[in-house]
């Protein structure tokens, strides 16, 4: 998804009013930007935390899908009769049987806009055909496996390549120009310096530890749903069309989350297929996916294949970007991976052009993927600014510093933060970029070549509309509670920071309360907004209720602030007390509610949308890092290893330095596996995703990781309320695959332009220790 759509995504579905005001650099307690571990971690830790497939119910029954066996045609003939009579065997569904599921216009974001078991048509290889129930799981994965299906095979295509013309599809799949200044082609034509190059980025796989599930349970009326989702109101609100039924009678849960990626953002199928088999049979249904399911079911980031002209004076000015790209998308959906994401404000130049298209392959629905369309468009792009660095014999950094700009050229309007710049400066500087050497393969290790490179690193800063509420309790505990989730990424965390620096109530009295529909509603976790988004509802929740505590102190019988102005108190280390005055000088909030006779102070806040920002609209709103590489390349033995990584990340004020590391930490890993290991390959023969498993599609290992320096500018960003805090779950990832292949030049004169680097591109390197 382009994340224009994703902003518009968050900011729809609720009036954006709000009492949240813009009120930059306030200057919050110790505990916002402190290292506080996360707080559901011993939860984790101990096995106590449980995950969607963790849930158990009485009479609960196992559902194991059946997947296409190709990868396009028409199922000409289903037969369940010998599933149907094995042992424990309840329920085979496939599309004659199956009550209806109706397609989701309205309701929220679907990954895949087909309902399973629609029809006989099969799209992709592994598309759900039917769905095998019975009392336990072996006996529904037998029941599964003997589910006899006869097709009528249809010609389909998997091909790598994307240079065939776009079939017709529907009106939003066609060519488009995104984005266009100037006269870029002129411009590039007579520019005497030029770079042309196409880059190609392959269809990757999320693989979160935790696979995605579904317990379905039907209580006669209403559904509960535990999943594994990024965005429990948005499940719901999909749920409840495709299931056709009041919002009101679906709750999903999803209190934590074996990581997601983006895999989890939007509901797969498999959710209402466990929810209408519960329905059908009236038991509570299990569904888990498996490792392999992962791969065909449940989306991918596309294959992108993406032509770069930059051309450039002598002396090193860029005239022209033009940026032309496709990537493949399903024959059900039009999925366009926003390649161009940042290409119109990276840097300044005067012409530019940038234009997409889609190209149909029998694969299933792909969706956004870690950093979707920045972080292929940024291997592109920054690689073909190092491929000009090269060719002006200029420094890769000054060559970035030079074209560095504080506006954002395509919409004409001020970046609210922008730090590229020193996150140059410092990342060089700690990475010891100065005693870098630029021939190739000048730099070693002993019987190791170095190569060092350097990739920028772009992600939007987006803030959308979201509830929250807190409650002050008499027992001297805090409860804060939105629907958000937390993917793993620490927002339980966060949350408590918050309340934490509005009342000086320690964290670890502070219940957070998340994963569940019913709660007030919160933001997806998703583009890296759900940070900016809660943040600033749970400030003002807590504001709120510190108001209805201050009211009470000036008003309960015997309390020290009887007939005082509420306005001259205030709230610090859990106590009420006067302004000016040290908190020992005051009262315990939880004293205070029980003089006022109150169970608690309960706050309700808003976040708006900073679509509905007036001051915000003036603005552009990204996140900025410069990303450093070093590669140790072993000629001898053709052994390729990412040996040091300094990341600069300038993602507005870092509210957890612990989690926050952590983030950028573990996107640089995922970086390494797109730079040198993940690819999904589908077998030309059938369509099947044929390494749909962890012994061939590679993910890094600890021994594959680096050492990793992550620094942040921490600068808080003044259009992002009070806090000025952007999220920074996917900007790590950015930079560090253009990073790789440039570092891979630098040490063996090799120009890897398709992901991933393998060591076949390799031996043709002429350098030799
Ligand atoms: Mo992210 S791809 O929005 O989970």
């Amino acid at each position: 998804m382009m994340f224009s759509e994703f902003l518009e995504f968050i900011q729809s579905g609720q009036d954006g009013q709000s009492s949240t005001q813009t009120q930059p650099f306030a200057r919050p307690s110790a505990v916002i930007g402190s290292s506080l571990s996360r707080v559901d971690g011993p939860l984790k830790t101990t096995g106590s935390a449980a995950y969607a497939s963790d849930y158990n119910f009485p009479r609960m029954v196992y559902a194991v899908p059946v997947g296409a066996t190709i990868a396009s045609g028409k199922i000409r003939r289903i037969d369940a009769t010998a599933a149907e009579k094995m042992p424990g065997v309840l329920l085979v569904l496939h599309h004659g049987n199956v009550a209806p599921l109706f397609r989701n216009a309205s309701g929220g974001r679907n990954s895949e806009s087909r309902p399973p078991l629609e029809d006989d048509t099969v799209y992709y290889w592994g598309q759900y055909i039917a769905l095998a129930v019975a009392e336990t799981f072996q006996q529904a994965q037998a029941a599964a496996a003997v589910v006899r299906v006869e097709y009528d095979t249809d010609k389909f295509n998997v091909a790598t390549s994307l240079d065939d013309s776009m079939p017709a599809v529907g009106a939003t799949g066609g060519p488009r120009v995104l984005s266009k200044r100037g006269d870029p082609d002129s411009a590039f034509a007579s520019a005497p310096v030029q770079v042309d190059a196409t880059y190609v980025t392959p269809a990757e796989t999320h693989n979160p530890m935790e696979m995605h599930a579904t317990v379905a349970v039907w209580d006669g009326k209403k559904f509960t749903l535990y999943e594994s989702s990024q965005g429990v109101v948005n499940h719901r609100n999909v749920m409840a069309q495709v299931l056709g039924v009041p919002k009101e009678n679906v709750e999903i849960v999803s209190r934590f989350i074996g990581s997601g990626f983006g895999g989890k953002l939007f509901p797969w199928p498999h959710s209402a297929l466990a929810a209408v088999a519960a329905r059908q049979l009236n038991r509570p249904v299990k569904l888990t996916l498996s490792r392999k399911m992962m791969f065909s079911n449940v989306g991918h980031r596309p294959r992108t294949q993406q032509r770069i002209r930059l051309g450039a004076t002598p002396e090193g000015k860029l005239v022209s970007i033009q940026q032309d790209y496709r990537n493949h998308t399903s024959l059900v959906d039009d999925v366009r991976e926003n390649c161009g994401e940042a290409t119109p404000f990276l840097y300044s130049v005067a012409n530019l052009h940038v234009s997409s298209a889609l190209v149909k392959r029998n694969v299933g629905t792909p969706t956004p993927m870690r950093g979707p369309g920045a972080v292929p468009g940024l291997f592109a792009l920054e690689s073909a600014m190092d491929e000009l660095a090269i060719k002006l014999k200029k420094d890769p950094v000054e060559l970035r510093l030079a074209h560095d700009t504080l506006i954002d050229e395509e919409k004409n309007k001020p970046f609210s933060s922008r730090h590229l710049k020193e996150c140059l400066q410092v990342g060089a500087t700690n990475f010891g970029w100065s005693r870098r050497t630029p021939e190739v393969g000048s730099m070693r290790n002993g019987d190791l070549i170095l190569g060092w490179g350097v990739a920028v690193a772009s992600w939007g800063a987006g803030r959308g509309v979201a509830e929250a509420t807190v409650n002050l309790r008499s027992d001297g505990t805090a409860r804060v509670s939105s629907a958000t989730q937390d993917p793993g990424t620490g927002t339980y965390t966060i949350v408590a920071q918050i309340v934490s620096d509005k009342t000086g109530i320690p964290t670890d009295k502070i219940q957070v309360v998340l994963g569940d529909s019913s709660l007030v509603p919160g933001p997806t976790s998703g583009g890296s907004t759900a940070t900016a988004t809660i943040i600033p509802a749970v400030a003002d929740a807590a504001n709120a209720a510190i108001q209805i505590l201050l009211t009470t102190a000036v008003r309960a019988k015997g309390s020290p602030f009887l007939q005082k102005d509420p306005a001259s108190l205030t709230m610090t280390a859990g106590c009420v007390h006067a302004k000016g005055q040290s908190p020992e000088t005051g009262v315990p909030f939880q004293d205070v509610l029980r003089m006022g006779n109150l169970a608690s102070a309960n706050g309700d806040g808003k976040s708006a949308g900073l679509g509905s920002d007036t001051k915000a609209r003036d603005y552009s709103t990204h996140s900025f890092g410069a990303q450093f590489v070093e590669v140790e390349w072993d000629p001898g033995i053709a052994k390729l290893r990412v040996s040091r990584v300094v990341s600069v990340i300038d993602g507005g004020r870092i509210l957890n330095k612990k989690t926050a590391t952590n983030q950028i930490a573990g996107a640089v890993v995922m970086g390494i596996g797109m730079g040198l290991l993940e690819q999904t390959t589908y077998d030309p023969r059938n369509g099947h995703p044929i390494n749909d498993n962890f012994a061939d599609y590679l993910v890094p290992t600890s021994a594959d990781s680096p050492q990793i320096d992550v620094h942040f500018l921490d600068i808080p960003d003044p259009m992002m309320g009070e806090y000025g805090a952007r999220g920074i779950g996917e900007i790590g990832l950015a930079g560090i695959a253009p990073a790789i292949t440039a570092a891979v030049y630098h040490a063996t004169g090799v120009r890897v332009r398709e992901l991933p680097v393998r060591v076949e591109d390799l031996l043709t390197s002429r350098v030799l220790v």
